[in-house]
């Protein structure tokens, strides 16, 4: 370890504990992985992975059945894990303590079963314009249901909740204020005590989202006195699939059953049933017993290791390191300078004079080529997003493992894709000038039919050895798309369903009755790239031609089926999707007329 990587938080020390995450150890595109993607999910140590497989190995068996000697320990082993999670946030009992899938699943059971018995018409919930999808979806849905109002406190430019507002939006009528702890898209932590004590003053409850905020700092519920405390044990360097919702035992008590089921009865007949007492009550069906103990092991792990005042001065020190590297190269906007920041940093690259702007997409997809995991897009926040006017960030998360070795690996990577998009936008702009088109021009179809067309590319993409190469050439193919003239660039054009802003303009072709053509564009250069690809393919097809082709197949056998399959949420699926839309109503359309004229000609 040189200077640079040397943690100057005394006594605290990532690179030991890096050692217990083997995944930390591992390589990604030839380079050592430098994993920044910390705020959609934490990487796991091995006390964890194993505790796992011991109870797949050794103990595996269903929980509260059975009187058999195995189930008696995995049930022991599972209602161990509840009692540490209780010790964890320091709740008052282990019965406050229910098991879900995650925190989208505790705040879907709180909107439907507290929802039910306390919200009705013209009631309020209040939530801020900075909360993630799952803590805003779920309000929408219940106000809805019972004709309540939501009301969400705005944010500020730097991404700080305008919390001076809360009091003016808070009333008789409120009945919940639901609010994270710390925003994953920006890393603002909330002064979630002064919220709690505003909304108690005038009798409502309030649900703390703790997503981000349990794996770096400690939490105290009843310190909080916050009526519900929600989070997913993955972000707290345990399994996925499973989440924890603390809420207090009187509420609890009070809220109907949020699922039915197997162990949350006490007795069931077709009279009616009855119910099971918390914490069973509101874990219906046999629950993720492996990941349940999993979370234990993470709680376990992180008491014995981490001290969060200690591990979280030292995040923050990397925080401090990275924006001032990453601030240093031009261009580099960073989005969400809240004066109290957790371990965050969403930024943007955008265009200046003489410089290209580079989206998230790009970035993120080359920085996986530089070894660099980071997340891009609107990180389930749109209106975060909505706030910036920007379509989405390049998000890096730290956690106590990362280390400034890792803050370098992902800054030098920045500056090379930065450099290098300037010098290969030059280029395409020496070659290619722009001008204000204002017609849209169609190309030619690249062959006879889009498998010939598949076929030449399948062979150019036959002389790349790796994924690099393939971006390389995906990029310059982009580079040569034909312009979208800008008043082609509507609503109705837009493609939905990519986290870049994609268009796409078709019709029929003149002189044909059922041939598409389209133009189409983005502001993703990596998205310009794939769009390339379907216009070689599909354009100027006809449209049972484009139909009959395999499309995933055919990017399969390109070698992009891994980085860039249908399922991702590049786009490509969303555009593919349109474009066999539009042919398969051209083709309606030819078959119709071709019935009909030989209706009359008959
Ligand atoms: N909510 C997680 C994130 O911010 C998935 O990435």
């Amino acid at each position: 370890m040189d200077d640079r990587t040397q943690p100057s938080t005394p006594t605290f020390n990532a690179e030991q504990l890096r050692s217990d995450f083997p995944i930390l150890a591992s390589r990604s595109n030839g380079k050592p992985l430098a994993y920044l993607d910390n705020g959609a999910t934490t990487q796991k140590p091995k006390a964890v992975i194993d505790a796992i497989s011991a109870f797949y190995g050794q103990t595996n068996a269903n929980i509260h059945r059975a009187v058999y000697h195995l189930a008696q320990e995995a049930t022991s082993q599972f209602e161990d894990s509840r009692r540490k999670v209780q010790r964890f946030i320091n709740a008052r009992d282990p019965v406050e303590i229910i098991f879900t899938r995650g925190t989208t699943d505790s705040i879907n059971l709180v909107a439907s079963s507290f929802g039910q018995k306390f919200i009705g018409a013209g009631d309020e919930i209040v939530i801020t314009a900075l909360e993630h999808h799952s803590n805003i979806v779920p309000w929408q849905l219940l106000c809805q249901r019972v004709g309540a109002t939501l009301r969400v406190v705005p944010i500020s430019d730097r991404g700080e909740v305008l919390l001076d507002q809360l009091p003016a939006m808070l009333n008789q009528r409120t009945r919940l204020v639901s609010i994270s702890h710390l925003s994953n898209s920006l890393g603002t932590i909330i002064d979630v005590e002064r919220v709690i004590k505003l909304a108690h003053d005038v009798g409502a409850k309030v649900l703390i989202d703790g997503a981000q905020w349990v794996g770096h700092f400690s939490t105290d519920v009843q310190q909080l006195d916050c009526d519900f405390y929600v989070f997913s044990a993955h972000k707290l360097f345990g399994p996925t699939g499973v989440g924890v919702l603390f809420g207090k035992r009187e509420l609890l008590e009070a809220m109907p059953p949020y699922q039915g089921g197997g162990d949350m009865i006490r007795t069931v007949s077709f009279e009616g049933s009855t119910w099971a007492e918390l914490p069973n009550k509101f874990e219906a069906g046999t629950p993720d017993i492996a990941g349940v103990i999993g979370l234990g092991a993470a709680v376990d792990y992180v008491t014995a290791n981490i001290d969060f005042e200690q591990s979280s001065k030292y995040e923050h020190e990397l925080l401090e390191y990275a924006t001032r590297e990453l601030s240093s190269i031009p261009s580099v906007r960073v989005i969400g300078t809240a004066q109290h920041k957790a371990a965050v940093l969403s930024f943007v690259i955008d265009s200046e004079e003489g410089r290209p702007g580079i989206d998230p997409h790009t970035l993120g997809t080359l920085l996986d080529i530089e070894g660099v995991a980071v997340r891009t897009g609107h990180h389930c926040c749109m209106p975060v997003m909505t706030q910036f006017k920007l379509p989405g960030t390049v998000r890096a998360s730290f956690a106590f493992y990362n280390t400034r070795a890792d803050v370098d690996q992902f800054v030098a990577g920045v500056k090379k894709i930065v450099s290098s998009a300037q010098s290969s936008v030059a280029s395409a702009a020496s070659t290619r000038p722009e001008s204000a088109h204002v017609e849209v021009m169609y190309a030619a179809p690249a062959a006879s039919s889009p498998a010939l067309a598949a076929a030449e590319l399948e062979s150019d993409f036959a002389l790349f050895d790796d994924w690099e190469q393939k971006h390389e050439y995906l990029l310059d193919l982009g580079m040569k798309l034909s312009p979208m003239p800008v008043t082609e660039k509507s609503e109705a054009t837009r493609v939905v369903g990519c986290q870049s802003t994609v268009h796409l303009s078709a019709r029929k072709r003149p002189g044909t009755s059922d041939t598409l053509e389209f133009v189409a564009d983005s502001d993703a250069y990596i998205v310009k790239g794939l769009i390339a690809l379907i216009e070689r393919v599909f354009n100027g097809q006809r449209s049972a031609d484009i139909l009959a082709f395999d499309t995933q197949a055919f990017f399969d056998r390109l070698g992009l089926g891994h980085h860039l399959s249908m399922g991702r949420r590049n786009g490509l699926s969303s555009i593919v999707v349109r474009v066999r839309k539009l042919a398969t109503l051209l083709d309606a359309h030819s078959s119709s007329q071709k019935h009909s004229s030989n209706e009359s000609s008959s």
